[in-house]
């Protein structure tokens, strides 16, 4: 069968569910316009080497442009033949401009390089959008920090209350992980951005195409400098899926905090009813399904990324079919990861924030830490301040006072002499606390502005 790209020494038809099983077109008709791409400058380096004359390279530009514009207006038409994108365009080309021309394009190509190519593009294109959604989060958590500076809220260990931190600050330890995954983003798109192109089907190129030429054409940053490789490596998407779960980690962590804090026992914020859901049976239920969703999900993407290192792991080099088993797993988490990136920005700037509840859940327990500083701020060691503090809290717990700050200047001077009158001024108040933590990183209002500015520069 002449028709099919490989079908010269075959003489029997195949099983229609090993066709089924073979097809990646379903999936992979995304890369449409990657694979056009690849096409268009792929021919014009044959031309350079004197396997087209330009008549012929015209024509085919010609009819690639044609299928480009099929393409995006839906009009492409699909045959059952169609083994996958690869496939599908250069059959469509040689219906367009006839099989005499359309039969030259693939000379000293496979569609091992090809697929890799066309791969590399698709994902350099997908990671810089993910990019600028990551952006427009990362602006979100900032202008709220911004806006609520002035918030404050208890700051959880083990989930228990620990000490006073601004929301803001909250909100920023989130969007520094971000930072550092718009980062890590940035540093995966430069080793996608190289060039398998024109190494063949492993063995290298037989006409000796400029292979610099087809990669800044195709505005790749460099190339894949051994053919065996350039064909076989699917690094890029392992980074890539690693890269998804790890993102999607983050947000899964964001998530839980948030459905925590929106709970009626904490109340720290609503989530607005464009995020959630009502229940089917309790009409007073609202449900932070964006939340769970976006928390859920994580597990999904991190299938996929195991799952794709088991199907590489153990393959010989250098191109088998199970690398066609990359696509899935790697579109599936692109799309998940651009829209929950799209649904955490929605969350978040919609959320509104219960400044009262949070004031309310801070206790003075809290400032245990800040009694015991008091102290030490007039000269004994931090170990024994530790121990006086914590046999304040006892004291104030066996006398039933309500609170550390309810204790009399005379029952704490009963713990320790050296508590004077300035101490309820000094340390029972959390402003004061959040305030002293100024260090870089800390939770003061200039530190929390200092992380606004390192972040905003990110923008
Ligand atoms: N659809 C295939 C894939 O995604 C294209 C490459 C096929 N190459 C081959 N030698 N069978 O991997």
């Amino acid at each position: 069968d002449l028709k099919s790209l490989w079908g010269g020494r075959f003489t029997g038809g195949m099983d229609p569910l090993m066709q089924l099983y073979n097809a990646s077109f379903p999936y992979d008709k995304i890369m449409y316009a990657a694979d056009l791409q690849g096409t268009r400058v792929y021919t014009s380096g044959l031309r350079k080497l004197g396997l087209l004359t330009d008549d012929e390279l015209s024509e085919i530009h010609r009819g690639l442009d044609l299928i480009l514009q099929e393409w995006e207006a839906g009009k492409f038409e699909e045959k059952p033949d169609d083994e996958d994108i690869h496939t599908a365009n250069e059959r469509r080309l040689g219906e367009l401009i006839g099989r005499g021309i359309a039969g030259k394009v693939h000379t000293g190509r496979s569609r091992n390089d090809q697929v890799a190519t066309d791969m590399r593009i698709y994902v350099r294109e997908q990671l810089t959008e993910l990019k600028k959604l990551l952006k427009e989060l990362l602006s979100v958590f900032v202008s709220r920090a911004e806006v609520e500076i002035g918030v404050l809220m208890p700051g959880y260990t083990h989930l228990q209350r620990a000490q006073p931190i601004r929301w803001a600050h909250w909100l920023l330890s989130y969007a520094t992980y971000i930072s550092a995954d718009l980062q890590r983003l940035e540093q995966i798109i430069e080793r996608v951005n190289l060039s398998p192109l024109g190494c063949g089907a492993l063995a290298g190129h037989p006409y000796g195409i400029d292979r610099d030429f087809l990669a800044e054409g195709l505005g790749f940053g460099g190339l894949v400098p051994n053919s065996l490789t350039a064909v076989s490596d699917r690094d890029f998407v392992v980074e890539t899926l690693f890269w998804s779960t790890l993102f999607m980690n983050h947000i899964s962590r964001f998530s839980e905090d948030m459905i925590i804090y929106s709970t009626a026992e904490f109340g720290f914020i609503n989530l607005a009813d464009a995020y959630s859901t009502g229940s089917s049976l309790m009409p007073q239920k609202k449900n932070p399904d964006s939340l769970e969703l976006l928390r859920g999900k994580a597990g999904r993407v991190f299938g996929g990324l195991s799952g794709f290192l088991m199907t590489l792991k153990s393959l010989p080099s250098t191109y088998d079919k199970d690398l066609q088993e990359d696509k899935e797993p790697l579109f599936d988490a692109l799309t998940t990861v651009s829209h929950s990136i799209q649904i955490a920005t929605g969350v978040l700037s919609t959320l509104t924030v219960n400044e009262d509840k949070m004031l309310a859940a801070l206790t003075p327990d809290m400032l245990a830490t800040d009694l015991a500083d008091y102290l030490v701020r007039k000269g004994v060691p931090f170990r024994e301040t530790h121990h006086i503090s914590g046999a304040v809290v006892r004291l104030a717990e066996v006398e039933k006072v309500g609170g550390i700050d309810k204790l009399s200047l005379e029952q704490l001077q009963s713990v320790d002499a050296r508590f004077g009158e300035d101490v309820v001024a000094e340390v029972f108040d959390y402003e004061k606390s959040v305030e002293r933590r100024s260090a870089i990183g800390g939770t003061s209002k200039s530190a929390v502005l200092d992380q606004i500015a390192r972040l905003k520069k990110l923008l």
